[in-house]
């Protein structure tokens, strides 16, 4: 039996919480901080599914790591050559920064190793990471459609160094050929798109690599060492997002979040949230190991509809299953366009959320590339299915604020992927929700 979530309809959300620690920084923590010399204290890390799957690999290919407990964890780096060919397959669960992250980063390593996920990462392409890293001289295969399992096979001598013009807007991609960078012959470089999130070009600094970023572009001279620092993962902004939009559409509220991480390639939903009419106040702007972090107090506002600029998509690309939950409130029409991506994300999140929001009488239009939602009508209860999408499962949670009955939620397990607390950091807000 899976986990459900019921959710009271109603009700305002007040206090102050601070949100787990991000996921992609998480990640990367181990990663690095396992390819580092010395030892790496990160403090903050998320104790979510997603990244102790990482863990657990860098476990299985002999890194000693102690923790995570109370979200510190002190890995014991095993220096950029010194990872050991793991006895089994290695199972990124749900996390796709897992597997493709990983596919980069063992790319150039001397050993063969298989990566799987779970029924969700099975669906997921894979080829638009492979395809960069055997263009560097790896031998990897994705199975059907390009699809996991990979299997990464030793490379035919030393990888050598490419220019990469991203397709994508995608930071995994642009990580992934990076890192394979840090074991190749040359200079490594990618060019995106658009901006991407740039925790990887910041935590490399970190650890003492020469990273140069010249606008769009992003390069690394392979065979430089890393050196074991100390990381303080910020609050997850993503996570936050579901707090910033259920305080803004609940009647009363008022919420502070503390410490949550605003480097400039996440604030997306931010920016969103405020075109929309939102009341977001960005307090005490800090830094905290290389990456900027801020409270932010979220005051309940009348929303309005907007056309999402697209510059913003990437930089908010993990919160559009929330943000639809806002257009549903905000009155008048939000069109989002240029989101293709979220149909490759944990679940298709274009057709995943707008079949959710019919269920409640919401009017959403999928498109190819986005969603048209007429916003601002009252809207009913319900059951809607997440498809094992963590951020589907939370957002149809917050919707419930606004609707006239309950919601139920089906297929819940996966919130432990990026915020294990949410239900209990929820409630204790004052969200009416029970996992069962
Ligand atoms: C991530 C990058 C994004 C994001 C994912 C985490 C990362 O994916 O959706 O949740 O940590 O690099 P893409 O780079 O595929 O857009």
């Amino acid at each position: 039996m899976s986990i459900q979530f019921h959710v009271r309809a109603g009700g305002s959300l007040h206090g102050e919480l601070r949100v787990p620690g991000d996921k992609s920084i998480s990640h990367r923590s181990i990663m690095l901080g396992a390819l580092a010399d010395g030892v790496t204290d990160v403090s903050g890390f998320l104790e979510g599914e997603d990244a102790l799957a990482t863990m657990r690999a860098f476990r299985a290919m002999g890194v000693q790591i102690e923790g995570p407990d109370q979200g510190r964890v002190r890995i014991q780096g095993v220096g950029l050559r010194g990872l050991r060919a793991p006895s089994t397959t290695l199972d990124c669960g749900n996390s796709g920064t897992t597997m493709r992250l990983l596919t980069g980063l063992l790319a150039g390593q001397g050993f063969a190793v298989t990566l799987d996920g779970d029924s969700s990462l099975r669906k997921r392409p894979m080829e638009r990471v492979a395809k960069p890293l055997r263009a560097m001289g790896a031998r990897i295969e994705t199975a059907e459609q390009g699809r996991p399992p990979v299997r990464i096979l030793p490379a035919n001598g030393a990888l050598q160094a490419i220019h990469y013009d991203l397709p994508v807007a995608s930071a995994q991609v642009k990580s992934a050929v990076l890192l394979a960078g840090l074991f190749a012959d040359g200079i490594t470089s990618t060019t995106e798109p658009e901006p991407t999130r740039d925790h990887s070009e910041r935590m490399l600094q970190a650890f003492g690599v020469q990273v140069t970023r010249d606008g769009a572009t992003a390069s690394v001279q392979g065979g430089q060492p890393l050196k074991a620092t100390a990381i303080q993962v910020p609050g997850d902004i993503s996570s936050a997002a579901f707090f910033l939009v259920a305080g803004s559409i609940a009647p009363g509220s008022e919420l502070l979040l503390r410490d949550v991480g605003m480097n400039p390639t996440r604030v997306g939903v931010v920016e969103i949230l405020k075109l929309m009419g939102a009341n977001i106040a960005i307090e005490n702007s800090r830094l905290a190991g290389g990456e900027p972090i801020a409270n932010l107090r979220v005051r309940a506002a009348p929303l309005h509809g907007i056309e999402v600029p697209e510059h913003l998509v990437p930089l908010a690309i993990d919160e559009f299953p929330v943000l639809f939950v806002a257009a549903a409130n905000a009155v008048g029409r939000t069109v989002v366009t240029g989101a293709a991506e979220l149909r490759v994300k944990e679940s298709d999140r274009i057709q995943v959320m707008a079949d959710g929001l019919h269920v409640l009488g919401i009017d959403a239009t999928p498109t190819p590339d986005g969603m048209v939602i007429e916003g601002g009508k009252p809207y009913h209860g319900g059951t809607v299915h997440s498809h094992g999408d963590h951020r589907i499962a939370m957002s149809f949670a917050v919707a419930a604020l606004r609707a006239s009955g309950d919601v139920l939620i089906h297929d819940c397990d996966n919130v432990a992927t990026s915020f294990p607390d949410f239900v209990a950091l929820a409630a204790g807000a004052g969200l009416g929700i029970v996992a069962r």
